[in-house]
This record gives C-alpha cells, sequence and structure tokens, in this order.
C-alpha cells in the first residue's frame, strides 16, 4: 500500500511591527517608487530587538499543531529551518521544543537558506519512511533583521521577519488533503559567494572586542542571484512536474518564494502560468527566507486560496545556493 507524508495542519505568524517603504524614505536614499518597482514590497514585519527566531516558530507552530489537532506531546521529531537562529548553540529546535512543552524528543536545525522549508519537508518524509507513525513540527523562522545592515539600501529594503510551520504525519489515505507528492533539491556551492553572512562562522571567526563590520549582515550581488533565482526556480519546477507526469496546467496554485515581484513575474511567463493561479505576498512581507513559503502556503489556505482537490507547485531559491520544488495536493 502507497503510503504518504501529508501537512496535518498550517500555521504562520508575523511580529506586530510594520515597516513601511515611507519608514525607509525617512532613513536612507531611496523612495517608495524605487522599492515597489523593482521588488514589489511595499511593508514587512520586523521583530522587536533581541526577539529570538525560537520565538516567532513558538507562534506559529501552536498554529499548526491547533490546525492539526494534535498536542505538543504527540510530536514525534522538531525540525527547525532557518539561518538566523537564537544561537550557535543551543539549537533553535532545542529552545522551541523546550517552549512547546514537547517532550524529549529529536529537535534539530536546518541549514537551507530560504530554501530551508522545503528542505525540512524532504525529512520529514525521509522520517516518516522511516517511523510511519511519526508527527513531525517542521517550524521555519527568521529573525532576519537581526542580520541586516539598515545603513545598506541595497538590501535593507528586501527583508522581513515571520515564521511558517507545519505539521507533518504519515498517512495511506489515497485521498487524505495535504499529501505531499513529489519533493526535489538541488544545490550549488560554487555560486555560495553571491549571497553571504561570513562573519562569525568558523572561517570569519569573531574577535573579542572586534568591530562588527559589514560582513556580519546580508551581502549580497543583486542582479547575479536575481537570474539564477529565475533560472533554479523555473529548470526545477520544470523537472519535478516532468517526472510526475504533469503540466503546468494540472497545477492550479503556484506558491513561489517571496523574494521580488519581478522574480516571480518571471518565473511564471518561463512556467507559462498566468499570475492569476501564482500565490504573491511579498508586497506585505517582503523576503522572510525559510519561512517565505509556509507562511504563503498557510495564507493561501486561510484565503481559501485552496480547494478540495487541487495540486499546488512549490518552490524556493536561496543561499548556497540552494533550491527546491515539491508538489502538493490537496
Ligand atoms: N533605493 C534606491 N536605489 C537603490 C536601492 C534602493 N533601496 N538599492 C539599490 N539602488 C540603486 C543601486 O545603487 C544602483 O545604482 P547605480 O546604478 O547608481 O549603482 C541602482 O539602484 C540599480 O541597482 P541594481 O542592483 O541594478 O537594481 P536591480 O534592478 O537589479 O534591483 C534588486 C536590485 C531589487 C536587489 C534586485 O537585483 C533583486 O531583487 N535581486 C534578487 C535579490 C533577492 O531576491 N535576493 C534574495 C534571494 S535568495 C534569498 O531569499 C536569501
Amino acid at each position: 500500500m502507497t503510503s504518504f507524508s501529508t501537512l496535518m495542519g498550517l500555521g504562520f505568524h508575523v511580529p506586530d511591527q510594520i515597516l513601511t517603504n515611507e519608514d525607509f524614505e525617512r532613513t536612507i536614499d531611496t523612495t517608495d517608487e524605487w522599492i515597489t518597482s523593482r521588488t514589489g514590497i511595499k511593508t514587512r514585519h520586523i521583530a522587536p530587538p533581541g526577539t529570538g527566531a525560537s520565538t516567532l516558530a513558538l507562534h506559529a507552530a501552536r498554529k499548526a499543531l491547533a490546525d492539526a489537532n494534535i498536542s505538543p506531546a504527540q510530536l514525534t521529531h522538531i525540525l527547525v529551518p532557518t539561518f538566523t537562529p537564537d544561537y550557535y548553540v543551543p539549537g533553535t529546535a532545542c529552545m522551541l521544543q523546550h517552549k512547546l512543552g514537547a517532550p524529549s524528543i529529536p529537535a534539530m536545525d536546518i541549514f537551507a537558506a530560504c530554501s530551508g522549508f522545503l528542505y525540512g519537508l524532504e525529512q520529514a518524509r525521509a522520517i516518516i519512511a522511516l517511523h510511519p507513525k511519526a508527527r513531525v513540527l517542521v517550524a521555519a523562522s527568521e529573525v532576519i533583521s537581526s542580520r541586516t545592515d539598515f545603513t545598506d539600501r541595497s538590501t535593507c529594503v528586501l527583508f522581513g521577519d515571520g515564521a511558517g510551520a507545519a505539521v507533518v504525519g504519515g498517512t495511506t489515505k489515497q485521498d487524505a488533503s495535504g499529501r505531499i507528492l513529489d519533493i526535489l533539491l538541488e544545490a550549488d556551492g560554487s555560486l555560495g559567494h553571491l549571497l553571504t553572512v561570513k562573519g562569525g562562522g568558523s572561517a570569519s571567526p569573531p574577535v573579542c572586542g572586534q568591530h562588527i563590520g559589514p560582513e556580519f549582515f546580508i551581502q549580497m550581488e543583486g542582479r547575479e542571484v536575481f537570474k539564477h533565482a529565475i533560472r533554479s526556480m523555473a529548470n526545477i519546477c520544470t523537472a519535478i512536474l516532468s517526472r510526475n507526469n504533469l503540466g503546468t496546467n494540472d497545477i492550479d496554485l503556484v506558491i513561489p518564494h517571496q523574494a521580488n515581484i519581478r522574480i516571480i513575474q518571471a518565473l511564471g511567463k518561463r512556467l507559462d502560468v498566468s499570475l492569476d493561479r501564482i500565490f504573491v505576498n511579498v508586497d506585505r512581507y517582503g523576503n522572510t527566507s525559510a519561512a517565505s513559503l509556509p507562511i504563503a502556503l498557510a495564507e493561501a489556505k486561510e484565503q481559501d486560496r485552496i480547494s478540495s482537490g487541487d495540486t499546488v507547485l512549490l518552490t524556493s531559491f536561496g543561499g548556497g545556493f540552494t533550491w527546491a520544488a515539491a508538489l502538493v495536493q490537496f
């Protein structure tokens, strides 16, 4: 009997404080017109300084657990995709386990930048293949404001904070809603230098009393990242559709990584999918990296953009580079 991993419950959380393009007009040399026309972003949510990723993850996780109708005690594994962990040690997933009051189950972080959620879902599927009764929490969470140089106009307008979570479980029901049909992951480390946060890592160790320079914050070759993001997401979407004998006409909704509206539009063109079949919330949240896809997925469900029987194509691209695609049937 074929068994599937399914998304049993979804939830998301963004902090209350909103930073608008007009707010940036007052602090850096930019305009609402430039940010809107180049990125499609109007607002992003920012956590109070000192907020850990585990705090945002906790809110999203509780919503996903409520949606799945299970308690933290019923979880068997916790995975936290993030590139902005609370600390190096302890891991953010362990902190989340404690905050949730979950039992002493395995908990670990996943480091795949913006593709972290789909990398996490693939890990959840692998766990469920080994332990069919597993209930895996995948809680992607980012406090990107902690690694943003708010004096660098080419990056600071792009990102926002937030968390999105899914509870993943196994089923043999052929028509269970949220069935993960397939996931495809790729990476290319030769392009890693195009998008970095190097400062404080073992190859760029911090020195006590050292000045915290720009290398401690997101640095990016925007145009190069832009080109690779479109090409890689288009190619991996085509590949996952092809190996499942599907065409883009079989897809009811595409949920792409929310980094830039121009990347999303170009992806739609390459896949020949019109914008009304593509979910967009980058205008309100900016790029929330690993949290981008689960926030978008949970919001799409909340807004009834996904109906019973719909097939959804998810795709992401991020630092590393890493990129990924998934097919989910509701
Ligand atoms: N306001 C005003 N002007 C700006 C701003 C700003 N906020 N930022 C940059 N500029 C200027 C630049 O200095 C440059 O000026 P110059 O020509 O005098 O040097 C000019 O605008 C054009 O800059 P470009 O980099 O060519 O602008 P572009 O159209 O490429 O847009 C952008 C820049 C938005 C960063 C784009 O390249 C992009 O979105 N890239 C992808 C970024 C991304 O999505 N990264 C994350 C993906 S992976 C992940 O999610 C971690």
